[in-house]
């Protein structure tokens, strides 16, 4: 109870968190899209769909067969893990780093959109495999994790090298995404969702980003398996699509 009173306090003294914080409330009364069963049947769905990240680049047209996958620099990725270990908040943890920076590098992406931030890994990811061009952008949204002070340590990771291209909106997806979109004013070239995780908030935020893609654009979500809205998206739009699996969980990536 008195967890409830703190998280409703931290939620009224940010009065740019209230969208939010209404519709956390609202679904307190709309049907469970993330139950146990519906947790099953997209895991069910994201493991007969699972092909190697190679295979997935190759599927949605970013690599050609028998190419090698680029690999992000180890030196980068040592170096963040070094200024990981800085954080003294633990956070959600990275998805497959390679995937992110393949992706965003073989798509030629300038401009990119992200959700979800916490360490900063995907931001890495997208942020060393954007074009070279001085105009290519990143831009991020992220609401840090009510009550722990984690502000300071959001995007870590992310060395200062990178973050003359990186702009990081520190809301909720529920008015983040539009600003984000009103910020960079021109079709996305590479998307990555990885922040509320739950069916609604993927309803939210999914069509919202899609429409922001150029065509041809990327479209990558984490962590599908947590309900069933990644595979209502590509089956609704008819897309071609694949998902690779990574630590247990799944990735889903698509084309506009
Ligand atoms: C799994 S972590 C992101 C990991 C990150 N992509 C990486 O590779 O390191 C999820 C992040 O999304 C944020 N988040 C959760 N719900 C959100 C929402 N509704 N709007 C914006 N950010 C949200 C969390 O606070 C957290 O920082």
């Amino acid at each position: 109870m008195i967890d409830k009173f703190k998280t409703l306090l931290w939620f009224l003294s940010k009065p740019t968190f209230y969208r939010h914080g209404i519709e956390l409330f609202l679904r307190k009364f709309r049907s469970n899209c993330d139950s146990s069963l519906h947790v099953a049947q997209a895991t069910d769905w994201a493991e007969q769909h699972t092909v190697s990240v190679q295979e997935a680049l190759e599927l949605v047209g970013l690599s050609e067969e028998g190419s090698e996958t680029p690999k992000i620099d180890k030196q980068l990725v040592a170096e963040a893990n070094s200024l990981a270990q800085q954080s003294k908040v633990k956070m959600g943890g990275a998805g497959d780093i390679h995937l992110i920076y393949a992706a965003t590098l073989l798509s030629k992406a300038k401009i990119a959109i992200e959700t979800g931030v916490a360490y900063g890994w995907s931001s890495l990811s997208m942020l060393a495999g954007l074009d070279d061009d001085p105009s290519s952008l990143l831009v991020s949204i992220d609401m840090p994790y009510p009550k722990m002070n984690n502000e300071g340590y959001v995007g870590i990771v992310v060395p200062h090298f990178l973050q003359k291209k990186w702009h990081l909106i520190r809301q909720p997806d529920r008015r983040g995404i539009m600003k984000a979109i009103k910020k960079i004013n021109q079709p996305v070239d590479i998307c990555h969702y990885d922040s509320d995780k739950s069916y609604y908030g993927r309803s939210y935020g999914y069509p919202l980003l899609w429409n922001a893609l150029k065509k041809g654009g990327i479209f990558i979500s984490d962590d599908i398996q947590d309900n069933l809205a990644f595979k209502n998206f590509v089956e609704s739009k008819n897309l071609i699509f694949a998902v690779t699996e990574y630590k247990g969980k799944y990735i889903g990536i698509t084309k506009k």
